[in-house]
């Protein structure tokens, strides 16, 4: 199994999106993204909210290129219902 060193410092463009999540589940989005994703399924995320798990993603999908051969897709889906 690969090991990833979540050790990282996160683009700004990561860190500068507001969001419920801490800086440690962005680390683990981004170097997910960067790193272990085969290409293989949908990336979905159920919840984006402001976009601060998305983005994370997207800026791993981005800086590991176009190894894919098409762009990848990810699904954000979010209820914008505040009770
Ligand atoms: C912990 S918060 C999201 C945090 C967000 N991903 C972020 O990066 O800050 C969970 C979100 O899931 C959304 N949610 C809950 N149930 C949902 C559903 N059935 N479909 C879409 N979004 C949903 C809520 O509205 C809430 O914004």
């Amino acid at each position: 199994m690969k090991r990833i060193n979540y050790n990282t410092n996160l683009p700004e463009e990561v860190i500068s999106v507001p969001g419920m999540i801490s800086e440690n589940e962005r680390k683990f989005l981004f170097k997910y993204a960067l790193e272990l994703y085969t290409g293989k399924g949908k990336i979905v995320d159920l919840g984006c909210w402001l976009g601060a798990t998305t983005i994370a993603l997207a800026d791993g999908l981005q800086k590991m290129g176009n190894i894919f051969g098409s762009k990848k897709l990810i699904y954000a889906y979010e209820l914008f219902k505040w009770d």
